[in-house]
Parts: structure tokens; C-alpha cells; sequence
């Protein structure tokens, strides 16, 4: 595989299309406007050059010349990969997949979802090559963390699962872990949960959000709280989450606790807003 496409260039399309690029395959991004073209050409390059002053990569500037930021779905058409990474919004994602379906000329090629949540049948279906359609699931900072869950439909070929491995394992050099096609998969099955049960106990003022993830840092090693780390992913991704897993098992563990919906409508959504449990500058 060489040409890959990825759709958003927000905090997980950036991060996918920079350890592509990285890998030495060429990327096409796209973006829905000019505007959001910019920033997220921004995002890569802040990222690359980070990349470059702690020495993990040798030139921003050859990895940036592998990636064009567009605005235009049709410069995917000779795709042999599209990675979606756009909101985690079911309606958005399906009416994407269609009209990748028609854009991306490959009848070989694999369109992927990076979605946190979104059961990928749903997105194979409307299209007309539901076997070449899987989830393929990084996790956030993409060019740090190591792991990406692999997730076939019912539908999606043993091919295309074996040529997704080898992009995730062999091109860029992370390691997959095979979900089945459920509502947030192996990991955000058991994070999400844990997530809404902080928010729970700080908005019933059992402690404070700072004492909850002092907790969980000191007192369980983990290498950060859980309030930082829904800041972190992103306070609408994280309700969004916990929206698709209680439509999907009904059980009250993954209902979205009244705070964490009055925070999005807030707008306060966490590191990308500047302000969420925490405050950023
Ligand atoms: P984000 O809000 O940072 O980025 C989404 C980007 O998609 C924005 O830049 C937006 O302009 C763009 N966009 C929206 N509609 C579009 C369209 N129709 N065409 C082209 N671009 C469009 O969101 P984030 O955090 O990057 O999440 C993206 C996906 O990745 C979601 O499905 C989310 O569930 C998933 N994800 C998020 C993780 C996280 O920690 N934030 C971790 C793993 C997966």
C-alpha cells in the first residue's frame, strides 16, 4: 500500500495522516473547508516539528512534502486506503461512506473508520462493497500510542482484514488487538465507564477533580487521571462515546452524566477549547 487517504484533520486525522507520512506513504487529507485546511496543516506542523527538535524524525519539512491537505473529497479517488477520522456523529460518518463509496475508484480499496463507537456494519451497508469496509481504531496521541483495534463487520472480507494488519503492523510498525463489531470495542468498553464514574463522583462533590486524579495516578500508577484524560480526548468525543455504547447495551454504566452533557453544551470541551476540567493555556 502507498497511497492513503484520511478524512478530518482534527486531533486523530492529523495524528494518522503524520505516522503515515512517517512510514513513507503518500497522504492525501481532507478537510471540509479552507479554513479548517489551515488549521489543520497547522496541527501537522506543530506535530512534525516537535517530531524534529526531539530528534524522532530526521526532516519535518520531507514528511510534510508526502501530505496534501485538501478540501476536496475528489482527490481521494486513487486511494488504495481511506482512514475516516471526522466527528463521531452516525449520520455525518454514513453519509461520508457513500460518498467515498463513489469517489474512490479502487474497487480493491479499503475504506476504514477510525470511529470510537460507531458499529462499522452500520457504515458498511451504505455502501456497495460492505467487505471492504473496517474499523481500523488508533488511540490518541496517534504518532505516541502503540496500539490500533482492528474491527471487521460481519461483512468485511478476511482479505481485507489481513491487507488492514499489514498497513497497521508492517507499514507503520503498531500492534493490533481484533474486536468484534460492538459498540466501543476492547478499550473503550472498559475506559468509557470508568471515565463517566469520575464525572459522577466529582459532580456529586465526593472530591474534588483534582483529588480524583491525583487518586488514580498515585494510588493506581496510571499515567494520568481520568479528567484529564476525558479533557484530553475531547468532552463531545467522550459523550459521544458514551452515547453509542448505551444505545447500543442500554446499561446505565455508559448513560452520560448530566455535567459532562452541560460542559458540551458549554462548549467546554476540554484541551481542543482551552478550558474543560482543567484549564489550558
Ligand atoms: P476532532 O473534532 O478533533 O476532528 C474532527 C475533524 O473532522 C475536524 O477537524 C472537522 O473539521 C473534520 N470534519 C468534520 N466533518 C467533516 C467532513 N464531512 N469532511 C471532512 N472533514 C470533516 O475529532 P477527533 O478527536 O479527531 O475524532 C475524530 C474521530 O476519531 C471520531 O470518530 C472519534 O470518535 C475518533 N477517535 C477519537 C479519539 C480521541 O481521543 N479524541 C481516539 C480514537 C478515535
Amino acid at each position: 500500500m502507498e497511497r492513503v487517504g484520511v478524512v478530518g484533520c482534527g486531533l486523530m486525522g492529523a495524528g494518522i495522516a503524520e505516522v503515515s507520512a512517517r512510514a513513507g506513504l503518500d497522504v492525501v487529507v481532507v478537510e471540509s473547508s479552507d479554513g479548517a485546511v489551515e488549521a489543520g496543516r497547522a496541527r501537522l506542523e506543530t506535530s512534525l516539528a516537535r517530531a524534529e527538535a526531539k530528534g524522532k524524525i530526521e526532516s519535518a519539512a520531507s514528511v510534510l512534502g508526502r501530505i496534501r491537505v485538501v478540501s476536496d473529497l475528489g482527490e481521494l479517488a486513487d486511494r488504495e486506503l481511506v482512514v475516516e477520522a471526522i466527528v463521531e456523529d452516525e449520520d455525518a460518518k454514513t453519509e461520508l461512506f457513500r460518498t467515498l463509496d463513489k469517489v474512490v475508484t479502487d474497487p480493491d480499496a479499503i475504506l476504514a473508520s477510525n470511529t470510537s463507537s460507531i458499529p462499522i456494519m452500520k457504515l458498511g451497508v451504505v455502501t456497495a462493497r460492505p467487505h471492504n469496509v473496517i474499523g481500523i481504531h488508533f488511540f490518541n496521541p496517534v504518532p505516541v500510542l502503540q496500539l490500533v483495534e482492528l474491527v471487521p463487520s460481519l461483512l468485511t472480507s478476511d482479505e481485507t482484514t489481513a491487507r488492514s494488519r499489514s498497513f497497521v503492523e508492517g507499514a507503520l510498525g503498531k500492534q493490533a488487538i481484533d474486536c468484534q463489531d460492538r459498540a466501543g470495542f476492547v478499550v473503550n468498553s472498559l475506559l468509557i465507564p470508568f471515565v463517566l464514574s469520575a464525572i459522577r463522583m466529582l459532580e456529586s462533590g465526593f472530591a474534588t477533580a483534582e483529588d480524583i486524579d491525583r487518586g488514580l495516578v498515585l494510588g493506581a500508577a496510571h499515567p494520568q487521571g481520568p479528567l484529564a484524560l476525558a479533557d484530553l480526548i475531547g468532552l463531545d468525543t467522550t459523550k459521544a462515546v458514551a452515547e453509542s455504547l448505551y444505545e447500543e447495551f442500554k446499561e446505565p454504566l455508559y448513560a452520560a452524566p448530566p455535567l459532562l452533557a452541560r460542559m458540551v453544551d458549554a462548549g467546554l470541551l476540554g484541551r481542543k477549547s482551552g478550558r474543560g476540567f482543567y484549564t489550558y493555556s
